[in-house]
């Protein structure tokens, strides 16, 4: 049998295993998005098992145990340094980019291993998409930053590219604003903008999950709710995990919730649980501002 998740399910808590010592303060309740029932119905779409990410001998994160499910988004929070984009970046081999870096357990898209010796994390990364930060368009063209990952998968015909390219912004609700400028460098764009712009170079490939991590941290609350509303129409075609530290924000988007602190995923369970009845009393701590 495989190893638990780090924290209780929902199906756990649903068993009355709520820890909760007397005289504590009750944590806010936040409007949440709507969570599934349950997850039975849900279908996994990524697992991570007792992964551990060091830094030369620095260990990153340790022992994180979770399943990611498909059309739903995953918020992971947690103070600055716990190892969410650590985390994020083992989801798709980016961390192999990083030198001095050794994983250790395993990481599965669809129940194969994303680790395994035969695998080109090239191919990995076309499947698990991601979006930094900081938004970093290419000095090109708005069309040419859309078809960059399609060029690069070999696609060479302009109307196909034409189409992927509009398809795309679309996706990314930023088609209205640029279809009379593609020729104008992405760089010329809003912060806002450029972020929905990486976005849809992210999505021109088609993924099946998409990593966003702090996606909206440095957009003005227009740009961020821009950002919100595209990740909750994304879920209806794809996985999303979202790094924030705008815990309104991952109540407002996600599904499921993680909390990572000193490089342990504290507990997961669906987002309404962690943020009215969570498990651990670091994770209360946290979300009620008494640390981090
Ligand atoms: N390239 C790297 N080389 C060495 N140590 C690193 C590297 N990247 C991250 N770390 C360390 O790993 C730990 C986790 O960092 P990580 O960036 O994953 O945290 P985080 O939760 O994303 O933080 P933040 O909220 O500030 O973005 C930190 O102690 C950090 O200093
Ligand atoms: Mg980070």
């Amino acid at each position: 049998m495989s190893p638990k998740e780090n924290g209780a399910t929902s199906q756990d808590r649903h068993a009355g295993d709520v820890k909760r010592p007397s005289g504590r303060e009750k944590v806010p309740v936040m409007a949440t998005a709507a969570a599934p029932a349950t997850q039975e119905d849900a279908q996994l779409k990524m697992r991570a098992r007792e992964l551990t990410v060091r830094y030369s001998e620095k260990v990153a994160i340790q022992n994180v145990t979770i399943d990611v499910y498909a059309k739903q988004v995953l918020a992971l929070i947690g103070p600055s340094g716990c190892g969410k984009s650590t985390f994020l970046r083992s989801l798709n081999r980016m961390n192999d980019t990083v030198p001095g870096v050794s994983v250790s357990g395993y990481v599965e898209l669809d129940s194969e291993p994303i680790y395994g010796p035969m695998v080109d994390p090239v191919l990995v990364r076309r499947r698990v998409g991601m979006v930094f930060q900081k938004s970093n368009p290419f000095p090109k063209s708005i069309f040419e930053n859309v078809a960059y990952g399609l060029r690069i998968a070999g696609v060479r015909e302009r109307g196909v590219l034409a189409e992927r390219v509009e398809r795309a912004l679309r996706h990314a609700a930023l088609w209205e604003e640029v279809k009379d400028r593609l020729e104008e460098s992405g760089l010329g764009l809003s912060g806002g903008q450029q972020q929905r712009l990486c976005i849809a170079r992210a999505l021109a490939v088609e993924p099946e999950v998409l990593l966003m991590d702090e996606p909206a941290s440095a957009l003005d609350p227009i740009a961020t709710a821009k950002i919100e509303d595209l990740v909750s129409e994304l879920r209806d075609d794809l996985t999303i995990v979202i790094v924030t530290h705008n815990m309104q924000q991952a109540a407002r988007v996600s599904q499921r919730t993680g909390f990572f602190y000193m490089g342990r995923l504290v507990e997961v369970a669906d987002t309404t649980t962690i943020f009215t009845r969570p498990r651990e009393r670091e994770t209360e701590d946290y979300i009620t501002g008494r640390f981090g």
